[in-house]
């Protein structure tokens, strides 16, 4: 018997855990662990994603909560450690970019235990942004790298990976999006955003360099002010940009714009998959609007998913308003031959399981 530990932490993770647990759940010969790291901890960012996505209840809670980078990853590192000397795993699968991703690597690492990176490859070639550390340091360290597209191969190759321990395998989290697509319906959130099918856009906001400082977050609020006055604009609010929020004193609000808490899984597919258009700073959004073939502009200077805008809806657009303005009207306007990249077909979880039994000589 083989036992894989599977290590979640924030909202981003749940979705790319998922699918593959369920794949590898019909595997004999092999026993999951699953581990939060608790670095997201309100229901609305965790536990919540747990139950909405039907992962199994975690062997490990961590509980390490918010803190700076570095208390942060410590708190994961002490906590990982003794998860790891206790289970004695043949495998850690860790996914995405966030803190508790870098964490446990590092730990399993230095244990000799092989580490198995979701999402393995991705680059901003922006360093400013803590995610990009950690993909770096984690896609170093991981034994097997399984990415998302060929973009994803092309950095790894660059960056001297040995091309056997590069596995591409498509993107995991549109294994999730299919699967949950069926059940996102408008009448879901009814109750607490009232909008017409295709007739509103749907804001997300948290990254630190946009929201931590007052003047960023002010003139993306000055673009999201006018196209409001046009589109209303559903804003689902991160913890970090409430507070922000609360810290500049943005009230009053503007007409058009209407704030939700953070929302579920399927409510938030509910809201997105309806929406004419998506505003947006996460990574995961930007991919799941060229899933779905609906227009995103990404509040940032770069992405490191450059397929999505080679093939699919996206434009990187910045924080200036006069661009996010004029990225607006070409969103709305221009008639929409998006492509889902390759492999992103709902099966990379069924990929993925080959690659970990061929790893862990399971047949
Ligand atoms: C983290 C990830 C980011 C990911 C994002 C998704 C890192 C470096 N960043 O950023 O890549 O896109 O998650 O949401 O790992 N907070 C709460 N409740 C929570 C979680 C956070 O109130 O459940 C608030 C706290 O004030 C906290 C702040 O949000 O200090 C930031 O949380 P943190 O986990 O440090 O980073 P995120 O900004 O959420």
């Amino acid at each position: 018997m083989k036992t894989i530990v599977h290590v979640i932490g924030a909202r981003p993770n749940y979705m790319k855990i998922a699918p593959l647990m369920d794949a590898l759940a019909r595997v004999p010969g092999i026993r999951q662990r699953l581990v939060n790291t608790g670095q997201h901890y309100d229901e609305a960012m965790s536990t919540g994603f747990i139950r909405d996505l039907q992962l199994p209840i975690p062997d490990r809670d961590l509980g390490v909560g918010s803190a700076s980078h570095a208390v942060q990853t410590a708190r994961v590192m002490i906590g990982f450690e003794t998860v790891c000397l206790e289970e004695r795993p043949d495998l850690v699968v860790v996914v995405g970019d966030v803190n508790s991703t870098m964490a446990a690597t590092l730990v399993a690492a230095k244990l000799l235990i092989p580490v198995a990176h979701v999402e393995a490859g991705l680059r901003s070639f922006d360093r400013t942004m803590p995610e990009e550390v950690n993909r770096i340091v984690t896609d170093r360290l991981a034994d097997l790298l399984l990415t998302p597209s060929a973009d994803a191969d092309d950095n790894l190759r660059a960056e001297g990976v040995p091309p056997e321990k590069i596995h591409r395998v498509g993107n995991i989290m549109i294994d999730t999006l299919m699967r949950h697509l069926p059940y996102a319906t408008l009448d879901r959130v009814a109750g607490r955003v009232a909008v017409e099918k295709g007739r509103y856009a749907v804001l997300t906001l948290h990254r630190p360099s946009n929201v931590d400082d007052a003047e960023t977050f002010q003139r993306i609020m000055t673009a999201v002010a006018t196209i409001a006055r046009d589109l209303p604009v559903v804003f689902a609010v991160h913890p970090r940009t409430r507070e922000r929020m609360q810290t500049f004193g943005f009230d009053p609000l503007p007409p058009g714009l209407l704030l939700t808490e953070p929302l579920g899984y399927v409510d938030f597919l509910s809201l997105t998959s309806n929406a004419r258009l998506i505003l947006t700073d996460s990574g995961g959004l930007q991919e799941e609007s060229t899933a779905l073939g609906i227009p995103c502009l990404t509040l940032r200077e770069n992405t490191e998913r450059p397929i999505t805008v080679t093939h699919g809806t996206n434009r990187v657009v910045g924080t200036d308003p006069a661009v996010i303005l004029e990225g607006y009207a070409a969103a709305v306007s221009g008639a929409n031959g998006a492509n889902r990249p390759p492999l992103w077909d709902g099966r990379t979880a069924e990929r993925i399981a080959v690659v970990l039994r061929r790893a862990l000589s399971v047949p």
